[in-house]
């Protein structure tokens, strides 16, 4: 079987992608970086999420981090990204502009946690692991034994009134102009409401701010261990990459329930 895959990650401000060795979690490309278009329609983001691959002359198997949650390859929701993916099959549109890829789609944040969980924080870890990406939006993914939940949706939860993302995430922070020290309240009524229902044996926290976690994780309580993610910005590639799965495998699909999928090694 072929170690290589090619990760997309398409998020608010930006595309990403790159060659992944699924086997070591490494980029053999470079990261190739470009602007989500706005508005991120559908019609206006598929075409550049495939030139990625294509510029890269890449033609295995591709997997691509998507922040929504991901059923059998179709965008259920839009919090943070256009309204037209509501219903939309991304894994059909972006497999139809690649002509001969196998295509897997994956909720960000489980892309970045399976990353994390294979090669980063999360490695060999047992027990009921949550990955919180904290960026646009909140983002979860949710791990026990290693073996991924998908699509928990926990930025989402009500906390003192609000929807939590708007108030814990990274862009929250910007657009009140919080201090690192407010938000840091904001975020750890956050992880309090969390850990009330469903006390994890570990918290990775990722997105940004997980590149300068001196600044941040002094400031933040949990009940359980609390971790930076190790991947920073190429964790949503490597998960990617990670859960794509070629020809032979593509039957069975993350996102549908998969409850023995185990995290690739
Ligand atoms: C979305 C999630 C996504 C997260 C991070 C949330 O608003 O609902 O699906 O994983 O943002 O991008």
């Amino acid at each position: 079987m072929a170690t290589t895959r090619f990760g997309i990650d398409i998020g608010g401000t930006g595309i990403k992608g790159a060659e992944v060795d699924i086997s070591t979690g490494k980029l053999i490309t470079q990261r190739v970086r470009v602007l989500t278009p706005q508005p991120a329609t559908v019609d206006a983001v598929v075409p550049l999420a495939a030139g990625l691959v294509r510029d890269a002359g890449f033609s295995g198997a591709v997997g691509c981090a998507f922040p929504a949650v991901i059923k059998d390859g179709t965008a259920l929701t839009a919090a943070n990204v256009d309204p037209s993916w509501v219903g939309a099959s991304v894994e059909d549109a972006i497999t139809k502009e690649l002509e001969g890829s196998v295509v897997t789609v994956v909720n960000d944040a489980d892309a970045a946690g399976v990353a994390e969980m294979a090669f980063g924080a999360g490695r060999d870890v047992p027990g009921v692991v949550v990955m919180l990406t904290v960026g646009t939006g909140i983002g979860s993914a949710v791990f026990l034994h290693g073996v991924l939940v998908p699509n928990t949706e926990f930025g989402h939860i009500e906390v003192d009134g609000h929807d939590a993302e708007t108030r814990a995430s990274e862009v929250a922070r910007e657009k009140h102009d919080w201090s690192r020290e407010h938000w840091a309240k904001q975020f750890n009524r956050y992880l309090e409401a969390l850990e009330k229902v469903l006390w994890p044996d570990l918290v990775i926290i990722g997105g940004g701010i997980s590149k300068e976690p001196e600044k941040f994780l002094p400031l933040l309580k949990s009940q359980a261990p609390l971790v930076a993610a190790k991947l920073a910005n190429e964790a949503g590639i490597v998960g990617a990459a990670l859960v794509a799965r070629d020809k032979a495998e593509h039957s069975s699909r993350i996102g549908a329930a998969r409850p023995t999928d185990e995290i690739s090694r």
